[in-house]
């Protein structure tokens, strides 16, 4: 592609690159890897016309800089409850303080990923963007919110602002949209069936089940490195899928695809569209179709906490059993429903340690709500529904943004309750694998000792041959006070201190909601009572850990 772009500028007749470069600054925020990976390909577009694109990541971004760029393209994910990434939190604080410097001169536009099933979707590129413009800067275009698929969006969006900056470029920068479509290789929109090598609960049997599966890649040429995640694509439950159409008030006939196929009903609800969480925008359409006053106050009323109440441990079928709604045919009735997206798992293996596999560990999400049996959808298909061990859609979500130190001496200390377990399961192999000198410091817990202890085995080898230096155990309910991994931290903190002090590298992964902010907080205590710290000074230096890349998560 880079070939075809240097035969295009030259080429007789071709559109000739008008003045002097365009300046560009692609300015991105990202936890998870994909606004990293939209900004590179940004960067790669704009180089093909007449731009000077330069990549900035928000955790390293000289702030002295920004009243200084004359076009900005600010790429950024939220997280969590409406949170920048955590490499964005000293950037996006600054910005957001008296301390900011006026922008006028800068033109900028804001792409805005998130999730449309959380209630603050693209609550961080909304700051961003309205931030900006108060500061003076000029918004050449408008925001773009991106849901969980940014193909789409991201081109529009990219096209615009090409277009806007540089009209002379945009013929370049288009021909060579065309060579992005024949992406080789397995990926996203092409992912690899999968033989599934071993697939079995890690917990002793009980309430709680946590599935170690193990996936070949023979044949694939997919590689991963330890801290990326792997998407997997679910199918939906037969059982639900015909409840659903029994439910119907049309006879089930063939219906699209967002690939432009036709399949049967049954079959789309089983592998193309979304039907299990219902959330706000579901219902809004569906409110629409369905006499319910019920659905017509819960839509009018627009409360947060309300929809959240309705939404939860609801999925589709309660809406079609409980407010039934009017659709012409399958086609007007999924055209109310989103596509049924991959889930991503973060990687339990090391490729070094099992070439040609990866592994996941998986908590199986079973639940009863509103009279109903429930699970989560890929976690449940993953333990209960594939068939023949061939999982038909796998593919690797890179993730720089959570790596091992590139440095083997850097002592590494790892958080991981639950299936948070799992990318340091990889880290351990990966230290292993590569004889890396530095200290590793594990800590993991969950409810039950004897039944809940993950990994025992590998882990206690791990201990014996001293890859894990250190491995504390918080059981929490295997006592009557509640222990938990931040309560070992603390009473560990003088260590933990002295870690830090020799340039540890801290991570944590695992529930952001709870457990990841506890964490943090213990974090927090630590500095100040054995850095002799004071709040404002604990907390810099952990907005400076973070922004240094010796503080990352992977949670959820
Ligand atoms: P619990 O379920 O007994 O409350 C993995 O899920 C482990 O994380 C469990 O032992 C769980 O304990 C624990 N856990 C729950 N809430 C937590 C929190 N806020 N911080 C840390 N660990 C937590």
């Amino acid at each position: 592609s880079e070939f075809l772009g240097q035969m295009l500028a030259q080429a007789p007749g071709a559109a000739q690159p008008a003045g002097p470069a365009v300046p560009v600054t692609v300015l991105f925020g990202s936890q998870t890897g994909t606004a990293e990976g939209l900004a590179k390909k940004l960067v790669k577009a704009l180089k093909k016309g007449n731009f000077e694109p330069n990549i900035q990541d928000m955790a390293t971004y000289d702030k002295e800089r920004l009243a200084k760029e004359k076009n900005l393209l600010v790429i950024t994910s939220t997280y969590g409850d409406g949170e920048p990434p955590d490499s964005a939190l000293e950037l996006h604080t600054w910005l957001m303080s008296d301390s900011a410097p006026a922008l006028t001169g800068v033109n900028f536009s804001v792409l805005s990923l998130g999730d449309s099933s959380y209630p603050d979707y693209c609550q961080c590129g909304i700051e961003f963007d309205s931030r900006l413009e108060a500061l003076g800067a000029n918004r050449i275009y408008q925001r773009v919110d991106v849901d969980v698929d940014p193909d789409e969006p991201y081109a529009i969006w990219s096209k615009a602002v090409i277009d806007i900056l540089a009209p002379a470029a945009t013929a370049l920068v288009d021909s060579s949209t065309s060579d992005e479509i024949e992406e080789v290789g397995f990926s996203k929109k092409n992912p690899f069936p999968s033989r599934v090598l071993k697939n079995y609960n890690l917990n002793a049997p009980g309430p709680k089940q946590t599935n170690h599966i193990e996936f070949s890649l023979e044949g694939s040429e997919l590689e991963y490195e330890v801290g990326d995640a792997l998407g997997v694509y679910p199918e939906n439950p037969e059982n639900v899928v015909d409840e659903i159409i029994a439910a119907l008030p049309f006879r089930a006939g063939e219906v699209p695809t967002s690939t432009g196929e036709e399949v049967p009903l049954r079959e789309a609800l089983i592998r193309h569209y979304d039907i299990g969480n219902i959330n706000k925008s579901l219902i809004q359409k569906w409110q629409k179709r369905s006499g319910s006053p019920y659905l017509r106050a819960l839509v009018e009323a627009d409360d947060k906490t309300e929809w959240e109440n309705f939404c939860w441990g609801r999925d589709l079928i309660d809406l079609v059993l409980n407010f039934p709604a009017d659709f012409t045919d399958g086609e007007d009735f999924v055209s109310v429903l989103k596509k049924l997206q991959p889930r991503l798992y973060s990687i339990a293996s090391s490729p070094k340690a099992h070439p040609g596999e990866v592994h996941l560990c998986v908590g199986i999400v079973r639940y009863d709500s509103h009279g109903r049996k429930r699970g989560g959808i890929c976690s449940t298909y993953l333990s209960d529904r594939i068939k023949d061990d061939s999982c038909p859609g796998v593919y690797v979500h890179h993730n720089p943004a959570f790596r091992l130190p590139a440095d083997g001496n850097v002592p590494v200390i790892m958080v991981g309750p639950g299936t948070g377990i799992a990318p340091f399961r990889a880290f351990l192999e990966e230290r292993k694998a590569t004889a890396s000198k530095g200290r590793n410091w594990l800590f993991f817990g969950n409810p039950y000792q004897a039944s809940d202890f993950l990994y025992r085995d590998e882990l206690e080898a791990f201990q014996k041959d001293g890859v894990l230096s250190r491995m504390d155990l918080a059981w929490s309910r295997d006592q009557k006070e509640k222990i938990y991994v931040q309560n070992l931290m603390i009473k560990e903190g003088a260590e933990l201190w002295k870690w830090f002090q020799e340039g540890a590298s801290f991570y944590v992964c695992g529930d952001a909601s709870r457990m990841a902010k506890d964490v943090d907080a213990a974090l927090l205590s630590i500095a100040k009572e054995h850095g002799k710290l004071s709040d404002d000074e604990a907390a810099a230096y952990i907005a400076q850990l973070k922004k240094d890349k010796h503080y990352l998560r992977d949670v959820y």
